[in-house]
């Protein structure tokens, strides 16, 4: 029976042009090149100058994103961007995306579930797609995080682990008639626990503590810095990832040695590593771009999707899994024949 399923047709990635070495870091706070690969396997991470934003970076993905399908914005039915570093407050950053792509009129959603924000946009845009509601879709995900972070030493556990960058897909609708071969998104699996909520978050600005929803007692702690138990999420995204791979391949009856390629949010080289060994996932397998641009939350996975294919790693006829883990706690999975 042939059912509507969506299908990426383009995708594009941007970095910033600025090279942020650990070196760097090291002349801003009392830390080292040898901890940080050591710890995370990060060389280094890409940071925005002046007045660059989250829809700035998302708009150069996107472009290329559209190039790369050979469409104009004008094609586009909707646009999804997942980020916890948008412009402003509100509205949210999708609004401000739309209209730099010269668009009016379609809806342009914020998806705000950090570093799995780019898994629970796709599924949400998978969602219009299967329903017939929309055709064609921009999911993207982009993150401006070095303007948010404490770069003095008593913000070097978080500070060295982020770097800005954005990555976007075009998703359309397309009839499958073979599952097994035909290129389709196949699934996505989501998974929320708001228990650890506090274990990885900023707090302020915030409507929580006061009447006001920033005052200087907020600042003087440093509220409107990440904040994070290191090694809660450590061991809560090497258990949480595998489990979302194996739910993936369980429901669409494949095995982890089907699939291809993996390419996982990438917070931590450790991490990554330990989940493919949990997994039983050969390393080569795993496509990683940690080194180079440390953790970009929502962007990782669509910027992984975009080098991968660039360096000829993703290839048509491919079963590529996506898993990423972050901060809510939130985790996800999506499977793909590309
Ligand atoms: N440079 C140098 N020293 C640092 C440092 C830095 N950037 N950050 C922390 N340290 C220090 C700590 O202060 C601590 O010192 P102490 O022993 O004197 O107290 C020491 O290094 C060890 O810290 P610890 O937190 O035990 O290190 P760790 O081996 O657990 O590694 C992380 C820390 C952050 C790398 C690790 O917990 C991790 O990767 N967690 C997951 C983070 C993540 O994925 N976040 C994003 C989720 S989407």
């Amino acid at each position: 029976m042939t059912k509507l399923r969506s299908r990426v047709i383009g995708m594009g990635s941007f970095l910033p042009p600025r090279v942020v070495t650990n070196e760097d870091l090291a002349q801003l706070m009392d830390t080292s090149d040898e901890w940080i690969v050591q710890r995370t396997g990060i060389r280094e991470r890409r940071w925005v100058e002046g007045v660059t934003s989250t829809s700035d970076l998302a708009l150069q993905a996107s472009r290329r994103a559209l190039d790369s399908a050979g469409l104009d914005a004008e094609d586009l039915d909707m646009i999804f961007l997942a980020t916890l570093s948008p412009d402003h407050f509100f509205p949210g950053s999708a609004v401000f995306l739309q209209t730099k792509l010269g668009l009016a009129g379609i809806p342009a959603i914020d998806v705000r579930q950090q570093c799995t924000g780019f898994v629970y946009a796709l599924s949400m845009a998978d969602q219009y797609i299967r329903t017939g509601s929309a055709h064609r879709i921009l999911v993207v995900g982009a993150e401006v995080h070095s303007k948010g972070l404490d770069k003095s030493t008593r913000g070097r556990d978080v500070t060295v682990l982020f770097g800005d960058g954005a990555g976007a897909v075009v998703i359309e609708a397309t009839k499958v008639e073979t599952p097994r071969s035909d290129a389709h998104l196949l699934s996505t699996h989501l998974f929320t626990d708001g228990a650890f909520a506090e274990e990885l978050w900023v707090p302020a600005v915030s409507t929580a503590f006061d009447e006001e929803i920033v005052d200087q007692r907020m600042l003087d702690r440093g509220d409107q810095y990440p904040k994070m138990n290191g090694r809660q999420v450590f061991v809560n995204a090497v258990k949480r990832m595998p489990e979302a791979v194996e739910t993936a391949l369980e429901h669409n009856g494949y095995e982890v040695a089907d699939v291809d390629l993996f390419v996982f949010h990438q917070a931590n080289l450790r991490i990554n590593e330990a989940v493919a060994q949990r997994l039983g996932a050969a390393p080569e397998k795993v496509f990683n771009t940690i080194d180079k641009y440390a953790n970009t939350t929502a962007a990782t996975i669509p910027i992984g999707l975009d080098e991968a294919v660039r360096a000829g790693r993703l290839q048509p006829g491919m079963l590529v899994a996506l898993a990423a883990f972050g901060s809510g706690f939130t985790w996800g999975s999506a499977l793909l024949r590309w």
